[in-house]
């Protein structure tokens, strides 16, 4: 039986993954200015919800309800660019896991899809 990406890449991993990458986004031009709550709290929104939407204990959902992340992310104005901002800094983050290339490829693909749904401005401005 496949092991859920969860337990491919291990609980730690995705820990450090979220520290490196929300340090990034923290830092980042085009998309700094979106985040506003503290970093440490969204850090562990990600960490709950990432370790759910990998295959492994669904905390986030027993802590905050379903996830609806794009009704979530509408009080925030994300363009193209911006997701595209987003996944940089989560390729740069992933980059630094100590785990083989191959999953590091598996392991972005899944965020790409997610990240151009969350897109719900134009880019005319
Ligand atoms: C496309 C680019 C994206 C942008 C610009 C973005 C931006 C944001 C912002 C501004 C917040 C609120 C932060 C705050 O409270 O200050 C947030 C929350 C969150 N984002 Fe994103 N996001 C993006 C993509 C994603 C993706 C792809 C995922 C999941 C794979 C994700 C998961 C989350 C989660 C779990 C939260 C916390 C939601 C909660 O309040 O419980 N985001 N995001």
């Amino acid at each position: 039986m496949e092991n859920t990406m969860f337990d491919r890449i291990g609980e730690e991993n995705i820990k450090m993954l979220v520290d490196r990458f929300y340090d990034l986004v923290f830092d980042h031009e085009q998309i700094a200015h979106l985040f506003k709550s503290d970093k440490d709290e969204i850090k562990e929104k990600q960490r709950l919800f990432l370790t759910q939407f990998f295959g492994g204990p669904a905390v986030y959902s027993e802590r905050f309800g379903h996830p609806r992340l794009r009704a979530r992310h509408m009080p925030h104005s994300i363009t193209e660019d911006d997701a595209v901002a987003w996944l940089s800094c989560m390729a740069k983050a992933i980059g630094t896991l100590p785990i083989e290339e191959s999953l590091k490829d598996e392991l972005f693909k899944r965020f790409v899809p997610t990240a151009m749904f969350m897109v719900n401005t134009g880019e005319e401005t």
